[in-house]
């Protein structure tokens, strides 16, 4: 076979170059690629595996022209990636999960933590000069330990921000697949048996103190959080995303801190990111983090690791070690490369 050749949108952190150096060739665009030089370079037939970041988009309309065998991207989530219409023409996807999760769950309790103690505004204050010494009623936040944590979902970050709110003496209840449900049986739940409150989505929604999304974004939880959600919430509440921007209805979102109908937002994703809605960056009662949930040296190294052995394993035809979908080349009887 001729050396595989790696399409790599923008460099991603060692090994994961060294990795893909030593298999094959490496080609990395001096700019960001534009949408449509995306598209050009996945059709040139000049790439097997596209490494790719979460801001480059591989739709039904590049998808059905690309030229390659594989999407390797740099992140759990891949809503950037039409995975149906990957499948439907023969293109393997692959992720990198379980290294990000302990830091993405930090993130979370980060922002809850923040977000309670208002955090942001009590820097602000001392830096801009304004602390003139201790006083009883000076930036007043409120308490996390005994208050409600609400997990929309429950998957590998929900569970690991579950243990840490744990420590902190919460108490936590779940939505397994909100805005709908599903059966959690106690040997799903393991170590959570007994220790965490399986409810609705609607009842999870007036019943938490702190509201925490952990959903993949789909068509299904586009939105999720929306006004009407926003308007169930506890005026005391806190909504804490971690996941993706545009599960929660961002703009409506801006208008329920606004208007005092839920207390604050702790946020590390953005529905246009890395837009922000107007009015957003003004409000006090928000913490604003830049997509930082997995940015530790180590984590970026190990998906960088996993990235590069998923791209390495799809250019030599094998399933990656991570596949979203691992059918898209089954269903074709010609396996890979188109
Ligand atoms: C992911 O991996 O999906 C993060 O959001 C990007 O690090």
């Amino acid at each position: 076979m001729s050396m595989p050749r790696f399409l790599v949108t923008t460099e991603i952190p060692e090994p994961g170059m060294s990795l893909l150096r030593a298999a094959g060739t490496v080609q990395v665009p001096a700019t960001q690629l534009s949408a449509d030089d995306l598209a050009s370079a996945c059709a040139s037939g000049d790439f097997d595996v596209v490494v790719a970041q979460i801001r480059d988009r591989f739709d039904k309309a590049v998808l059905a022209g690309a030229q390659i065998s594989g999407v390797s991207n740099y992140a759990v989530g891949y809503n950037n990636i039409d995975a149906d219409a990957a499948t439907a023409n023969g293109i393997m996807v692959a992720n990198t999960p379980g290294v990000l999760t302990d830091a993405t769950a930090d993130i979370a309790l980060l922002l809850i933590l923040a977000t309670a103690r208002r955090c942001v505004e009590a820097d602000s204050f001392v830096r801009n000069g304004q602390f003139t010494g201790w006083e009883p009623s000076l930036l007043l936040g409120h308490d996390v330990s005994g208050m409600t944590l609400g997990l929309a979902g429950f998957g590998r970050i929900a569970r690991a921000t579950a243990r840490r709110a744990a420590a902190f003496g919460m108490r936590i209840a779940f939505c397994p697949r909100p805005p709908g449900d599903r059966p959690v049986s106690d040997d799903e739940l393991g170590e959570f048996a007994g220790r965490v409150e399986h409810v609705s989505w609607t009842d999870l929604v007036g019943m938490s103190d702190f509201l925490s999304i952990h959903v993949p974004l789909n068509d299904a939880t586009h939105h999720l959080v929306d006004s009407d959600v926003l308007r169930a919430m506890k005026p005391t509440a806190i909504l804490i995303n971690t996941a993706r921007g545009p599960i929660v209805d961002e703009a409506a979102l801006v208008a329920a801190l606004q208007s005092g109908e839920i207390a604050a937002a702790g946020l590390d994703v953005y529905e246009d990111e890395p837009a922000l809605a107007p009015g957003l960056a003004e409000l006090p009662n928000t913490v604003l983090l830049p997509h930082v949930g997995s940015a530790t040296v180590a984590v970026r190294a190990e998906m960088a690791r996993l990235c590069a052995e998923n791209a390495i394993a799809m250019a030599h035809k094998r399933i990656p070690p991570h596949p979203v979908n691992p059918e898209a080349w089954s269903a074709r009887p010609e396996p890979g490369r188109r």
